[in-house]
């Protein structure tokens, strides 16, 4: 029933996923009264800490406005946290005691969020199954996080290992940009609008571009950031997600199912990547930059002084279906660039049969995900007044000016909330992340043997050259004639 107990287990609750975003987006849930009444919370790592300890390391990640304050204090008396190794059998009989305690009825509902390294991931996940799980009717649903292996091989064991303990509806696979706003919102502009839709093809595209940029650099995080790449970070998850939500055809349903079988199709129809397709960089310190803007990638103490590793990249996709045969899908991202931004843009072709001799410049649907969430199109009008000139113009969905004082949720708060209800519409599925590490890792081995040496580009700038020069190479058009207004808020 509704008032089924509900533990929420917390696997590395004294680490850095765990403060800055596990715990307070649990909170959140909490405090706005969206979890299951009869919700518990359970820490668990090999620390001996007190509840009180992971309290005081969460607080300043946490939000608190003074009307919670009470509310807050009802949060911490929900939590425990219990200590123990990830390799115990003893130890995981004695969480599942502990969850057990807390279960006011013979059976509940269990999450377990694995906040945790991949050298432990085995072990905890052997753990869990063996020692943990709930029993009918109860459930027990699983949360994990990338590195989900480092290439198709390590990938294809990884989901091998899980697949044998637990089910696919059981597994829930976190890529967070899952949960932003308007990446969810993407399928609702596609398939709840008749205006987009028609045009949304190889007849009418130029090409489209997937952007993400952070204007700051490794922050001291360089050696775990080394072992995996900006690639692996950003572009073949966050940015292929995005990707297969832009590209894939209309699912028979909203069901999660339904999606996901889509978001597969196009996947499979998406060419493996070469060392050709792409242009790879890495930032050097600017010697005018101030603080950390001095420190280029190599300056970094954590980081092998002679590392190849790319910051930065621009790689073409190539979707080999009706609808995209022809139409580039570039993606860029990149770290300690000169902005925070992550948008999809959708470059229309030149007007056919123009009358207006060359003047019009392409149309472009820009959905800009952060920061600022907004929809526009850019397109022409004629000048307003006495004249038959024309001028670049746009239509304009910015949200913080449409949806007065509007706060949005965090995607980790949304994605927890979907663990509860059971909807694994906005998480990946073992066969997506199959074909997203099959389309990676041809060009992943390569560059792991061959070592090529990336671009070097500057701290604060927008990424090397050659990356603006493959953008152009393969048809899109920049005139630099129009800035969208919505940018000067920022
Ligand atoms: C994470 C990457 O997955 O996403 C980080 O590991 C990156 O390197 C982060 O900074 C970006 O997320 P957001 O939500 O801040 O855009």
């Amino acid at each position: 029933g509704v008032s089924a107990p509900h533990v929420f287990v917390i696997m590395g609750a004294s680490g850095d996923l765990a403060k800055k975003k596990i715990y307070p987006a649990i909170w959140w849930l909490f405090r706005d009264k969206l979890l299951p009444e009869n919700t518990s919370i359970v820490g668990y790592a090999r620390s001996k800490l007190e509840v009180s300890d992971i309290r005081e390391k969460c607080d300043k990640f946490m939000k608190v406005r003074s009307e919670d304050r009470e509310r807050y204090e009802q949060f911490w008396s929900v939590n425990q946290y219990v200590s123990g190794t990830y390799d115990d059998p003893a130890a995981f009989d004695a969480l599942s005691e502990a969850i057990s305690a807390l279960e006011t009825e013979a059976t509940g509902n269990r999450l377990f969020y694995l906040a945790l390294p991949p050298s432990v991931f085995g072990d905890v996940t052997c753990g869990i199954a063996r020692h943990c799980m709930t029993t009918n009717p109860g459930w027990s649903r699983i949360i994990v996080e990338k590195p989900f292996g480092r290439d198709a091989a390590s990938s294809a064991q990884l989901s091998a290992h899980l697949s044998s303990l637990f089910t696919e509806s059981q597994i829930y696979r976190i890529d967070h940009y899952l949960g932003k706003e308007m990446v969810q919102n993407l399928m609702t502009l596609r398939f709840g609008n008749v205006l987009f839709e028609p045009t949304w093809n190889r007849n009418h595209l130029a090409c489209v571009t997937i952007t993400f940029k952070e204007p700051f650099g490794t922050k001291g995080r360089g050696g775990y950031f080394d072992q995996f790449g900006i690639i692996r970070d950003v572009m073949q998850n966050h940015l292929l997600q995005i990707l297969c939500l832009v590209a894939m055809e209309k699912p028979c349903s909203t069901a999660a199912s339904d999606i996901r079988d889509e978001k597969v199709k196009v996947l499979k129809c998406t060419r493996q990547l070469g060392l050709e397709d792409v242009v790879l960089g890495q930032y050097v310190g600017d010697p005018h930059g101030d603080g950390d803007a001095r420190q280029g990638y190599l300056d970094d103490p954590t980081v092998p002084k002679d590392s190849v590793t790319p910051t930065f990249a621009a790689a073409v996709l190539r979707i080999d279906n009706e609808r995209w045969e022809g139409v580039p899908f570039i993606l860029r991202c990149g770290k300690a660039l000169n902005e925070r931004k992550a948008e999809v843009r959708l470059q229309y072709r030149d007007v056919a049969g123009d009358i207006f001799r060359g003047q019009p410049h392409r149309n472009e649907l820009v959905i800009r995900l952060q920061p600022g969430e907004a929809v526009y199109v850019k397109m022409m009008t004629k000048r307003p007044g006495m004249t038959f000139d024309m001028e670049e113009t746009e239509l304009d969905l910015t949200y913080s000016a449409r949806y007065k004082d509007l706060k949005l949720p965090d995607a980790y708060e949304r994605l927890l909330l979907d663990v509860f209800c059971g909807a694994q519409m906005h998480f990946v599925r073992s066969d997506e992340l199959e074909h997203a590490w099959r389309i990676f890792t041809p060009l992943l081995h390569v560059i792991d043997e061959q070592k090529p040496k990336p671009v070097p580009y500057r701290y604060g700038s927008r990424g090397p050259a050659e990356a603006d020069e493959l953008s152009r190479g393969l048809g899109f058009r920049y005139t630099g004639s129009y800035s969208w207004k919505g940018d000067d808020a920022h």
